[in-house]
């Protein structure tokens, strides 16, 4: 797939701005698809143990940190590069009574900054979609991990079906992501890091179901406050509902969807 010139200053506009707030209108605090539900499976199937240390990459408003230490009685540290989201998350966390649990820092998920070695498992939900070099994500990722430590995301993708250039382009650019990983790609960015792979599942169908969710909740229940995120602009939110159809029509094709991987280092 084509890389879009697409930066981090796009991603940080977007989560410093209205369309962040519509993403946890519509999603949660826990901006990724499935939720509770998600983190839950994901967790469990990475065999998340009371006392770890965990590092999640993109934290966004740190729901992903406070479900972890919350269920799992893990300690957790954030990382994401938006201000909002962290200020965000920093308060919520403090509201929670987390603020000795959960510790945030500022910065980008391809420059960790922690020492290598110093995390017993590194979590993602749905969110490298939006980094420019995976590659070297996945490098980091392995570098701060403890030797069998274990590596477990999901993430949006192209689908098996495939994306031509024009529909990954369209996609790509309403959702201000520079390019989608495939399921192969990302078993191939694990293995070339030194990680062993456990697990690597296509969630494309169930993706494809979240989409039509999230359009019947903004057109039938949600509108009046999505609008209002968007300033009442009728016109942009008939724009953003006619990109999310795209995007549900792609991933009944199989185009477009998601993925859980799971690997030890
Ligand atoms: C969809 S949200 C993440 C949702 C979060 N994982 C959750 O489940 O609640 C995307 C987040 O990724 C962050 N982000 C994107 N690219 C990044 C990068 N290169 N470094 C750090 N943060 C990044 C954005 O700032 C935003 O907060």
């Amino acid at each position: 797939m084509e890389k879009l010139p697409i930066t981090l200053g796009d991603v940080q506009a977007v989560y410093d701005g209205p369309e962040g707030a519509l993403w946890e209108l519509i999603m949660g605090e826990q901006i990724h698809v499935g939720g509770f539900k998600s983190s839950m499976e994901l967790a469990t199937r990475a065999g998340l143990k009371e006392g770890m240390f965990g590092l999640d990459l993109c934290s966004a408003l740190g729901a992903g940190c406070r479900f972890l230490v919350k269920n799992f009685k893990v300690r957790m540290a954030g990382l994401d590069a938006t201000k909002t989201m962290l200020d965000k998350a920093r308060q919520r966390a403090d509201a929670e009574g987390f603020a000795g649990s959960i510790e945030f820092k500022d910065g980008d998920v391809t420059k960790i900054p922690w020492p290598d070695k110093t995390f017993d498992f590194v979590w993602g939900e749905d969110a490298w979609c939006y980094v420019v070099d995976k590659d070297k994500l996945i490098a980091e990722a392995a570098r701060v991990l403890k030797p069998g430590g274990i590596l477990a995301f999901t993430d949006w993708l192209e689908g098996p079906a495939g994306l031509s250039n024009d529909e990954a382009a369209r996609i790509n650019t309403f959702m201000k992501f520079p390019y989608m990983e495939n399921q192969k790609g990302y078993v191939k960015l694990i293995q070339a890091n030194g990680m062993t792979l456990i697990e690597s599942s296509d969630l494309t169908p169930e993706f494809a179901g979240y989409v039509d969710f999230y359009i019947k909740m903004l057109t039938d229940q949600l509108t009046f406050d999505a609008l209002k995120i968007i300033g009442d602009n009728m016109p942009l939110f008939q724009a953003m509902g006619g990109e999310m159809m795209f995007m549900g029509q792609m991933a009944h094709n199989g185009k477009m969807g998601r993925g859980r991987f799971i690997a030890r280092k």
